[in-house]
């Protein structure tokens, strides 16, 4: 691991580096993203994406006069957040809320549009929302079907968009956001398991479905490892209950306006769908249909902003990206951190 912890001794970065990858999420890409970040005198960040702080102690280590701005849709994050700004006073600022909420967290700080050096975006879930049963997020661990990230604000749950959605939406979930082959016949088999009586309340009752629709297909992931048939499907749920992708449009074109000009973005995908909003963004190629992927119909889970907001900006690129290809993880950090494999980092320079 390349060690960026100037000023410490060598037993305190080993003791700091360990400490990092003790915590319940261990945070992905760290020295790559620090490294992009560079951070300096009095630089000020936000951590979009604050889970368990990973990213953001990392920062502050690396210069003792950085502020880093620390937002999270889940409650579980800020209260870590919390604590964090007990041990680095004044230092952390805590931020509970959506990307799409940033303006109005900010306004009430008196923090203004073009005054961050750099904005970080690890997207997804984290392995505290993964690893606890009773959020639903998780395959291998039974419990309800829920999936919210803010289960303080949002109401509807996977098990709801199950019992709620008609066909074609649900097709249209599987479809877009899992990426699923059989997203017409699993679609079909949610909607008859309504007329047998069986609504699907925990993720064991979502897997045995999806396990008795794709009864032959054997499927492996990235590290060839076998994956189970409903990955696609809880990843597609995940999706659409924390309307993530529309969010991460949103957050990107935020951190075009938070950011100062010659700031630095950087994102961490972990799939697809993330990259190609952020490549898009890169490259000035967004207009008002792909930033509007299946508005949420069926919940109260809306965002304050509207993309024609922002149509005077996003015609045109107004980011230069630094890597010239994606960064990823080394072998050693898939091997110690499976979560890692298919991450893919962007950092890109606001020009305008
Ligand atoms: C992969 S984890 C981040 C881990 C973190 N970098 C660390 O080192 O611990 C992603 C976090 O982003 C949060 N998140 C995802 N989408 C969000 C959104 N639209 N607004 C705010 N937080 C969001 C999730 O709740 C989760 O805690």
């Amino acid at each position: 691991m390349r060690v960026f912890l100037r000023g410490l001794s060598l037993n305190s970065k080993t003791k700091t580096i360990r400490q990092l990858s003790n915590r319940p999420h261990k945070p992905v890409l760290l020295e790559e993203a620090t490294k992009y970040l560079a951070p300096q005198n009095g630089s000020r960040f936000i951590d979009m994406t604050f889970g368990a702080g990973g990213h953001t102690e990392r920062i502050l280590q690396e210069n003792e006069t950085v502020v880093v701005y620390c937002l999270d849709r889940d409650p579980a994050a800020c209260s870590i957040a919390q604590t964090l700004s007990e041990r680095y006073p004044n230092r952390v600022v805590p931020l509970k809320g959506k990307f799409s909420d940033l303006p109005t967290l900010l306004k009430g700080l008196g923090c203004t549009m073009n005054s961050f050096d750099g904005i970080l975006f690890d997207y997804g879930a984290s392995s505290m929302q993964f690893d606890t049963a009773s959020r639903g997020f998780a395959i291998s661990k039974n419990g309800p079907l829920d999936m919210r990230m803010d289960p303080e604000e949002q109401s509807l749950t996977a098990a709801d968009v199950l019992a709620v959605a008609d066909q074609s939406d649900l097709y249209k979930i599987f479809k877009v956001y899992g990426e699923e082959k059989h997203s017409k016949k699993i679609a079909n088999a949610v909607i008859e398991s309504r007329y047998l009586f069986k609504p699907l309340k925990t993720t064991r009752d979502l897997c045995e479905l999806v396990e008795n629709v794709c009864d032959k297909d054997r499927r492996h992931d990235m590290l060839k490892r076998p994956a189970h048939p409903a990955t696609k499907i809880f990843q597609a749920l995940r999706i659409f209950v924390n309307n993530e992708l529309n969010e991460i449009n949103h957050g990107i074109l935020l951190a075009n306006r938070y950011l100062k000009i010659g700031g630095i973005l950087v994102t961490i995908a972990f799939h697809s769908l993330e990259d190609t909003i952020v490549k898009r963004h890169i490259q000035g190629n967004v207009n008002e249909n792909s930033a509007n992927i299946l508005p949420l119909k069926y919940s109260t889970n809306t965002m304050n902003l509207q993309t024609s907001d922002f149509l005077n900006v996003i015609n045109d690129s107004c980011w230069h990206q630094v890597n010239k290809h994606v960064v990823t993880p080394t072998i050693e950090e898939v091997e110690e951190n499976p979560r890692s494999r298919s991450a893919r980092l962007r950092a890109a320079i606001r020009i305008k």
